[in-house]
């Protein structure tokens, strides 16, 4: 069985690795349609040796699709989401728009795939920080018990978009030749800078990036008690996003079942000799499909706690890649019809 395929948001971040994912993956693809918006409409996008005209993602463009990946933001999926499920297209959406609506499965695939069985036409992929956070929380989770936890992100520019790698970069080139900085996507310069803010505030003082964490991990591990206060930072990074944990859990951690339970999951890889000068970087784990997971030790503040560090490739694991393999898992489940 192979599929007609869709990507909303194709000239995007995220729509560009979508692009490179479904080949290098293989997925079945009888067609691929870009979609992006009305600006975009007649552009060329190549892969490789083959190129597409980009189309504008308009209702009727879901009557020739049998899935949809979306990547162009909540608006965009709220408005045409539906609009594509109501023509038999099943969307896999990357936006928050359909997140923690109860009728919609939330999914990590290596943590619950059976989640998307009765799906009702929409999957949601996670908050970029939550699915790279899950590649060492959930391995954890089901050794030892999740209880709570501290995080503090180190993410990305390219976790907003394309444009704003481009003012990282339009920041840094104005730096070096003493020009006054264009400060666009970002509340601050964020060259040379760190940014405690992703996303809008809350009441709470909180972020929407923040609670997302924990709502998301929540819902994905099954785990409605699951406490956690996390602090989401914008840093000058590219690519691939770090989060440092501190996890408390219901039974004793054993250090070195630790690290067996990380090395045997799917989605992480143990990355952690530091008399060697080895943990996980930015630069390591960038265009990588596993996640690198290290600086594991014994948690010197809770009772039963790990201390852990966690990178990966936000644009993959924390977008794309998950977004491919929830549609590798509804092609194994043959849910498409
Ligand atoms: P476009 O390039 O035509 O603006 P990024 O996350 O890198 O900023 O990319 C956002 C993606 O979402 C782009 O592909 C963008 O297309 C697409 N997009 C933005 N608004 C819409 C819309 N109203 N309809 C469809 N696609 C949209």
């Amino acid at each position: 069985m192979s599929y007609r395929v869709g990507i909303v948001g194709a000239t995007g971040a995220v729509g560009q690795e979508l692009i490179e994912l479904l080949h290098r993956r293989n997925f079945p693809m009888d067609s691929l349609t870009l979609l992006a918006s009305k600006r975009s409409t007649g552009k060329t996008i190549t892969w490789e040796d083959k190129s597409w005209t980009v189309e504008e993602a308009e209702p009727t463009a879901f009557d020739k699709l049998d899935i949809a990946i979306f990547s162009a933001g909540a608006s965009t999926s709220k408005e045409l989401g539906p609009e594509a499920v109501k023509r038999g297209c099943v969307v896999v959406d990357n936006s928050s728009a359909f997140r923690m609506d109860a009728d919609v499965p939330l999914v990590v695939p290596e943590v619950n795939a059976e989640a998307m069985r009765n799906h009702k036409g929409i999957i949601a992929n996670p908050n970029c920080s939550t699915a790279v956070a899950l590649m060492g929380l959930a391995p954890l989770h089901a050794a030892f018990g999740l209880k709570r936890f501290f995080a503090s992100t180190y993410q990305a520019v390219s976790g907003a978009g394309a444009s704003a790698m481009a003012e990282l970069i339009d920041q840094i080139h104005a730096w070096e030749k003493g020009e006054p900085m264009k400060v666009e996507k970002f509340p601050h310069q964020i060259a040379f800078n760190v940014l405690p803010h992703v996303d809008v505030f809350y009441e709470d003082g909180y972020t929407k990036e923040e609670h997302k964490m924990l709502n998301e991990c929540r819902k994905i591990m099954s785990l409605p008690g699951l406490r956690a206060s996390t602090t989401c930072v914008r840093v000058p990074v590219l690519r691939a996003h770090s989060i440092a944990i501190n996890a408390e859990f219901e039974r004793p951690v054993d250090l070195a079942k630790a690290r067996e339970v990380i090395a045997g999951f799917a989605g992480a890889e143990l990355c952690d000799d530091v008399e060697n000068k080895v943990y996980p970087m930015p630069l390591d784990f960038s265009g990588k499909e596993k996640c690198g997971v290290g600086r594991l030790r014994i948690d010197s503040a809770f009772e039963n706690g790990l201390s852990l560090w966690i990178v990966g490739d936000q644009l993959w694991k924390g977008a794309a890649l998950n977004a491919v393999q929830i549609a590798e898992e509804l092609h194994k489940q043959s849910a498409l019809a």
